[in-house]
């Protein structure tokens, strides 16, 4: 049975909590949640029959400032995984050391068996219902798995029409048009861009000369192949829902991408030169980098031994499970943790929420030297205390994150 991801994360801070000493006082913060809330959204399909979907919405700490997290559409989706999913929103808003705390949401729906219209409805009400609880100086959602700029238009609609006003900074990640970022919508393949340049950096390798293989190929997945391929990289493997696709001398990315965008699946993409593999396969393929960049609990320790690799870049929030993570120290491979490697979508989303805020809007070359700077600082910090202390990348990134949790909690102290 897959792991459950809220008790993985709690057994993240566990891990984390020992090695740094904590505090006992502070470690049950760390583990509750502040807020859940649990919404049911009826809504008029365009048959004329009423369906009810279950949706969340939940912050897990606000102590250093409103909650930030994605917003995710799948038929997976339960409190459970929206709770860990809002513990680690708020580890990498910490590590970042943004103003932010730590959120998620999502609704149980497969939103492909919806039209336009109901995708429509079943967002403004979704919205309706976890109205109290969102806002730009309370909680503001972004895109994540399933959802998009157009989902975030909608959001950003509702809650406006309800207050009377515009207001722009409830969401980030909405279209540009109307209060988005430029830079937004590639942000997070950038930022794991400019951490695997640093890493690779560190070990002394070749980023040309690599191998490279990535599980999904979405916002994430999709973002940091074209990155990649762009700058004359060799992308051997990629995967969707659908299948793997594998060739050894580099996959022709623009062209998949292409095929993507026109909403097909790689299953269906045809080059005779190209294997199909599945996604087991595909996790264990030998190369130098691999990229988990579609969902939690795909590396587990029944194929960690498998994996053969230098570096692992986690795209996806908690695609590796702390045993599996254990079999991978012991491996020697560099495991550069999710609340680092896909950070640059927080930090641009934070970006959005300032323009908002001010009404003033950056130019790209901005977004991307600023999230750069951020994301490095975070990424020098982690790798100094995990090579002074001996410790994985993950317990390092842990460490400043938590550090800056416990220092808030302390100097606030407990209402009443
Ligand atoms: N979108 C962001 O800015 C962002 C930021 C940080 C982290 N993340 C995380 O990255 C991951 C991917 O998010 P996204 O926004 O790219 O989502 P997405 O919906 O755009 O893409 C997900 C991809 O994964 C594939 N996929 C889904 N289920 C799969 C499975 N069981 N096996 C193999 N492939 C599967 C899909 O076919 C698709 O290609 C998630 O864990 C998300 O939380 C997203």
């Amino acid at each position: 049975m897959a792991l459950n991801p809220f008790e993985m994360a709690k057994k993240q801070i566990d891990i984390v909590a020992e090695e740094m000493d904590l505090d006992p006082n502070i470690l049950p913060f760390l583990k509750r949640i502040e807020r859940s809330l649990i919404v049911s959204i009826p809504i008029m399909m365009d048959d004329g029959t009423i369906k009810i979907f279950e949706g969340y919405r939940v912050h897990h700490s606000t102590i250093r400032g409103p909650g930030k997290g994605g917003l995710r559409y799948s038929l997976g989706v339960n409190l459970d995984e929206v709770k860990a999913l809002a513990i680690w929103m708020t580890w990498k808003t910490s590590l970042l050391n943004l103003p932010l705390g730590g959120a998620k949401g999502g609704v149980c729906v497969d939103p492909f068996k919806l039209s336009k219209n109901e995708l429509e409805r079943l967002t403004r009400r979704f919205t309706a219902e976890i109205i109290n609880i969102i806002g730009p100086d309370i909680d503001i959602p972004a895109p994540d798995v399933n959802t998009n700029p157009q989902i975030m238009a909608w959001i950003m609609d509702t809650y406006s029409m309800q207050k009377g006003r515009t207001i722009t900074g409830v969401v980030t990640g909405k279209p540009v048009e109307i209060g988005g970022s430029v830079g937004r919508a590639n942000a997070t393949g950038m930022g794991l861009y400019f951490v695997l340049q640093a890493m690779v950096e560190k070990l002394s390798l070749d980023l040309k000369s690599l191998k490279i293989v990535i599980q999904g190929f979405g916002n994430v997945g999709g973002s940091i192949a074209d990155l990649l391929y762009k700058h004359g990289c060799k992308v051997i493997a990629l995967s969707d829902i659908s299948t793997g696709i594998y060739y050894e001398d580099g996959l022709d990315i623009e062209k998949l991408l292409a095929w993507a965008k026109q909403g097909n699946l790689l299953k269906d993409y045809k080059n005779d030169k190209y294997k199909l593999i599945d996604n087991d396969e595909l996790l264990t393929l030998k190369c130098d980098v691999l990229i988990p960049a579609a969902i939690e609990n795909q590396i587990t320790e029944k194929n960690a031994e498998k994996i053969d690799c230098k570096i692992v870049l986690e795209g996806a929030n908690g695609p590796t499970t702390p045993e599996a993570d254990k079999i991978l120290n012991k491996k020697e491979i560099y495991v550069v943790p999710d609340i680092l490697a896909n950070s640059g979508g927080v930090c641009v989303s934070y970006f959005e929420y300032v323009q908002d805020i001010n009404s003033y809007f950056w130019k790209l070359d901005r977004i991307n030297e600023e999230l750069k700077r951020i994301i490095i600082e975070a990424f020098e910090e982690t790798y100094k205390i995990s090579e002074e202390k001996h410790i994985s990348l993950r317990t390092a990134a842990y460490i400043i994150a938590v550090s800056r949790i416990a220092k808030a909690i302390e100097l606030r102290g407990i209402f009443p």
